[in-house]
């Protein structure tokens, strides 16, 4: 071998950088700093994608559920733009056994960086000024946070185990060592070996069979950021619903899923129609086990689901017109950082409405938006009117950018974009975001520079728009600005109505709720008195069945009403949802009301005791915070 000198010193290079799980253990734990790193681009990434940026990833893969962990060679084709010495990468909780450079694989040197909080290790690759291949040659670890492996025990067959992943915000870094910054796009191909009858799925070009010797190759043609890298790994089987569109489910809960998206294709059409053609080819959706810490996940060409949106009647399919939202807001004009995150979610919660209401009529999509507006005001009662939190263009520098994830990004970003919608008409807002998507397809987007082309594209045609709007108040101050719309709902209204005759004696077997869907549940249940009886309780429960209740929207409301009314009879129901599902948007506001009614946290955390090993590491993290976990 021609290399043999260098390749010594790499390897025991890469031995003193961090070369054991314990030694990844140890560093981490050791040295959590909590200091902002690096780049002026993005806060949350160690690349300099000016003087090195990557273009295409070829990534191969064996998955081992035997020791749960992934051994990969991710080769990237780099373009060295200053004629560097050194390119840079995210990486986290990562084994890297050595690294190459050139279409020969020469050793190269290569240097990890101590840990810091949340950003993860700064991984330095000599390179010379002519290299435009690195390949790293790498292993997972428990540290893995994007990775959930489940057992057989975990998933609905009950038959093999299950592997998904979660990349974004900034996970990415934690199963690919790539450049983790949703301001940088490249294309891949992937090679992944399985367990012989599994199938495997990725952000991509996907199979429809399992392949008996367990290879699957993958193509992105398409430049992504790597937030949307993703690969989930199953006894998964596949159903058409569409001309383009369809679902991927364990065996036992494909017939649902299908039955439950059927109108998927109507939602991908009525998208294009609002707001140009679907740019990516097919779009399925992936059901996964209910440990899924997220409703959904909007990886391209595959939107990863949770599980708990099959209520059996259609009513929680919003969630599938967010995620398609995305394939045009997030996946195709991207959040350049993530301080920008409403300009991802405020826009796919809009483009969402719009789609519900295509599909389903504006009294479906204005429940969708009041319930959006309850969530938008207890957000901002519980971060107070003046937190720098409630403001849209955010600055999470230092922390962990799923700080981001709240209903301000979304909510108050979809009632900032209907007051433009309402301010300039319909008609020229469509127009003007049809453009938008078109002009930055594949793009990365600041939110100055989405003010400075809406300026110029749109409020500039009418001098009174501007003012009307106050485009600075809403994305740089804090609060809600007092020009933001009002959506009424008369299907809410006649619902607060029965409300009402209850609150006053009615029985609740005599409310006219017998055509209320999931939507009407919710606001009723939304608006019960915090106080209630243990005979309230239960004739609400007889009358409605809420303890019975297959919807998990309709059961985390009813749970998060009752616990603080110390009602007994739900405690079995409330056990089992917190054991079984993982999804975070449920666990919160449960685990928090637990807290309420028992401060002590005994009550909570013996329950959490059972739960935490069901739950993705991003809720964990969260509950962990909550529940004074690791404190003691
Ligand atoms: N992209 C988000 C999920 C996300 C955001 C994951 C930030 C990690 C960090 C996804 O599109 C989303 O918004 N999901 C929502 C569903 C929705 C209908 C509001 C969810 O999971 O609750
Ligand atoms: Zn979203």
């Amino acid at each position: 071998m021609k290399h043999k000198l260098l390749s010594i010193l790499a390897i025991s290079l890469s031995l003193l950088a961090c070369n054991s799980d314990k030694n990844v253990k140890s560093m981490s734990e050791e040295t959590k700093v909590t200091i902002a790193p690096i780049s002026s681009e993005d806060p949350h990434s160690y690349a300099k994608p000016n003087d090195v940026v990557v273009k295409h990833l070829d990534w191969t893969a064996n998955v081992d559920f035997d020791s749960s962990r992934i051994s990969a060679t991710a080769r990237w084709t780099i373009e060295n733009k200053t004629g560097a010495k050194e390119v840079y990468f995210d990486t986290r909780g990562l084994l890297i056994d050595y690294v190459t450079i050139g279409n020969n694989d020469e050793f190269t040197t290569f240097r990890l960086e101590p840990e810091v909080m949340y950003v993860g290790q700064k991984l330095i690759v000599d390179i010379t000024p002519k290299t435009d291949v690195v390949r790293i040659y790498y292993r997972t670890t428990e540290k893995s946070d994007a990775l959930q492996w489940l057992t057989k025990e975990q998933t609905a067959d009950k038959t093999h185990p299950f592997l998904f992943t979660q990349s974004q915000a900034i996970l990415a870094r934690t199963w690919i060592p790539c450049q983790d910054s949703p301001g940088i796009r490249f294309t891949y191909n992937a090679r992944v070996k399985v367990p012989n009858s599994m199938m495997a799925l990725m952000s991509a070009y996907n199979p429809t069979d399992t392949m008996p010797n367990g290879t699957y190759d993958f193509q992105m043609e398409y430049p992504i950021p790597s937030y949307l890298l993703a690969l989930s790994v199953g006894n998964i089987q596949y159903q058409s619903v569409g001309r383009n569109t369809g679902i991927y489910a364990e065996p036992s809960m494909l017939a649902k899923s299908v039955a439950e998206f059927e109108d998927m294709q109507e939602m991908v059409d009525s998208a294009e129609a609002l707001y140009g053609a679907y740019r990516w080819g097919n779009y399925d959706v992936l059901v996964l086990p209910p440990s899924f810490p997220f409703g959904g996940m909007e990886n391209p060409r595959l939107t990863f689901a949770t599980p708990t949106i099959l209520a059996g009647d259609k009513s929680l399919t919003s969630l599938i017109a967010h995620e398609l939202a995305h394939s045009w807001s997030g996946n195709l004009v991207t959040n350049y950082n993530w301080n920008d995150f409403w300009l991802n979610e405020g826009f796919t919660v809009y483009f969402e409405n719009r789609i519900m209401e295509q599909v389903y009529g504006a009294d479906y999509a204005n429940m969708l938006a009041l319930i959006s507006y309850q969530d938008l005001q207890a957000e901002l009662d519980d971060f107070g009117m003046e937190s720098p939190k409630t403001k849209l263009k955010l600055d999470l520098a230092g922390q962990d950018p799923d700080e981001g994830m709240t209903s301000i990004a979304y909510d108050k970003g979809f009632y900032f974009l209907k007051l433009i919608e309402y301010t300039v008409g319909r008609e020229n807002f469509d127009q003007f975001l049809k453009t938008y998507f078109n002009t930055y397809a594949f793009k990365s987007m600041t939110t100055e520079g989405f003010v400075d082309y809406i300026n110029a594209e749109l409020l500039s045609k009418n001098e009174e728009w501007a003012s009307a709007i106050n485009l600075d108040e809403w994305i740089y101050s804090p609060g809600l600005p007092a020009n933001c719309p009002k959506i009424q709902s008369d299907r809410f209204e006649k619902v607060e109505g029965e409300l009402q005759k209850w609150k006053k004696g009615s029985a609740a077997s005599s409310l006219a709720s017998a055509n209320w869907s999931t939507h009407e549940w919710l606001h009723f249940l939304r608006n019960l008195p915090s106080k209630m009886s243990m005979e309230q309780m239960e004739e609400l429960d007889k009358a409605f069945g809420f303890i019975k209740s297959g919807n998990s929207e309709i059961l985390a409301a009813w749970f998060v009403k009752v616990i603080p009314n110390n009602y007994k009879v739900a405690k079995p129901a409330i056990n089992d949802f917190l054991v079984k599902i993982g999804r975070r948007k449920f666990l919160t506001p449960i685990y928090k009301a637990l807290i309420a009614a028992d401060p002590s946290k005994i009550t909570a955390r013996g329950i959490y005791e059972k739960a935490r090993p069901n739950y993705h590491a991003v809720a964990q993290q969260t509950m962990d915070d909550l529940l004074d976990w690791n404190k003691n």
